[in-house]
């Protein structure tokens, strides 16, 4: 298929916010609350994508006998469009998103998506509602892609239909408390992923089976769950919506270590962009298996330094406190961290233009 946003029939909202409207919700931006003016459609019918198109946000319409509302076939993405130093828009990544959204969809028995429609519905919402993109610092718009099965069939099999929208969010700090250490809850009686199960996918289900072990989370004071491997209940694999680093002070320049990728955990964009940004800083990165009870008795030995959370919506957010059942360890006296500040400051510089792009990863919008 031909590039990209010009593939896209555009019907502009009778509707729009006023620009003084906007700006309100701008000013106090809360993560995934407020959506733009548009959002681009595109439909999988008679085993192709056709009709691809970009309409006024509002409601679907759908049979309720549509198999996403029974059997959860859904997929989703998120990414980034950020604001330039000279008021232009680059979107991160969104090759990685497009390709993890694929195989996302492969593992649900989807259909893949040409990337250049993925990034053309991108590019074509972004062009329409580019005064949506904040700039000021942290700040950008979320764009989050998604297919779900149409089929309305109850039979179970893989539909034959489907929907890909994408619709986009202005966002500031993710956590409502801003940029402060988290705690985290590591939970043994609940599971995310198993081998030879959707972990690597970001489907729905994935977050629907997430939701009682973060409530259990917060039962126990904390702000996230931790999850560890479904076997031993003992591998440290990632957070609920975020994958992890843990900073070990080897003497000389730090070593950032991640749980090695298994098939369980999500294979996170945040997380492969860091381990790039921490040689350029002159970090030494590795991914390994970290064992919890191993990674417990380095913080308390001070062999680790800092933890922290990293992912599109989150950003880096610094962990200050791991419990679980019997145990409770305080990290870096529940302080931001030199590390994690400093790969957040690189991050941030490229995201949004301020350092230079030397790994080509920014992907300029052509805003008409
Ligand atoms: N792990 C999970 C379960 C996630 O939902 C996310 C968010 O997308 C991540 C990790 C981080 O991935 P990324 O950096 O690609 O946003
Ligand atoms: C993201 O960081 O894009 C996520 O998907 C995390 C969460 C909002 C599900």
């Amino acid at each position: 298929m031909a590039s990209t946003s010009s593939t896209f029939r555009i019907t502009p909202s009778t509707a729009p916010l006023s620009a003084e409207q906007r700006q309100q919700q701008l000013q106090s931006i809360q993560f995934g609350r407020v959506f733009t003016d548009h959002m681009a459609v595109v439909s999988y019918r008679n085993g192709t994508w056709q009709d691809p198109e970009v309409k006024p946000y509002g409601p679907l319409s759908l049979s309720p006998a549509s198999s996403v509302l029974h059997y959860g076939q859904a997929i989703f993405e998120g990414f980034k469009a950020y604001r330039q130093p000279d008021g232009s828009i680059s979107l991160f990544r969104p090759d990685s998103n497009s390709e993890r959204f694929n195989r996302s969809a492969a593992r649900l028995a989807m259909p893949s998506i040409p990337q250049e429609l993925f990034i053309g519905a991108a590019e074509a919402l972004v062009a329409i509602d580019q005064a949506w993109v904040p700039s000021g610092s942290g700040e950008s718009l979320y764009l989050r892609p998604f297919m779900i099965a149409t089929d309305a069939f109850l039979g179970v099999r893989p539909s034959e239909e489907y929907l890909f929208l994408l619709i986009a969010s202005p966002a500031g700090e993710y956590f409502p408390q801003g940029l402060k250490p988290v705690s985290v809850w590591a939970s043994k009686e609940y599971v995310r992923a198993a081998p030879g199960g959707t972990g690597e996918a970001k489907c729905a289900g994935n977050y629907a089976a997430s939701l009682l072990a973060q409530a259990e989370a917060k039962e126990h004071g904390c702000d996230q769950v931790i999850w560890l491997d479904a076997i031993e209940r003992e591998v440290i694999e990632e957070m609920g919506g975020m994958n992890l680093f843990f900073v070990y002070r080897d003497g000389g320049a730090p070593v950032v270590v991640t749980p090695a990728l298994t098939g369980t955990l999500l294979p996170g964009i945040t997380r492969s962009t860091l381990l790039n940004v921490a040689g350029d800083l002159g970090y030494q990165a590795e991914e390994r298996r970290l064992p919890l009870t191993q990674v417990l008795n380095d913080i308390a030995s001070g062999a680790i330094s800092e933890v922290f959370a990293c992912g599109t919506a989150a950003v880096i957010t610094p962990v200050g406190e791991i419990k679980g059942r019997g145990f409770a360890q305080t990290i870096n006296n529940n302080e931001n961290g030199p590390v994690a500040m400093a790969l957040r400051t690189a991050l941030l510089g490229i995201q949004r233009g301020t350092a230079p792009d030397t790994h080509g990863w920014l992907h300029p919008v052509a805003l008409g």
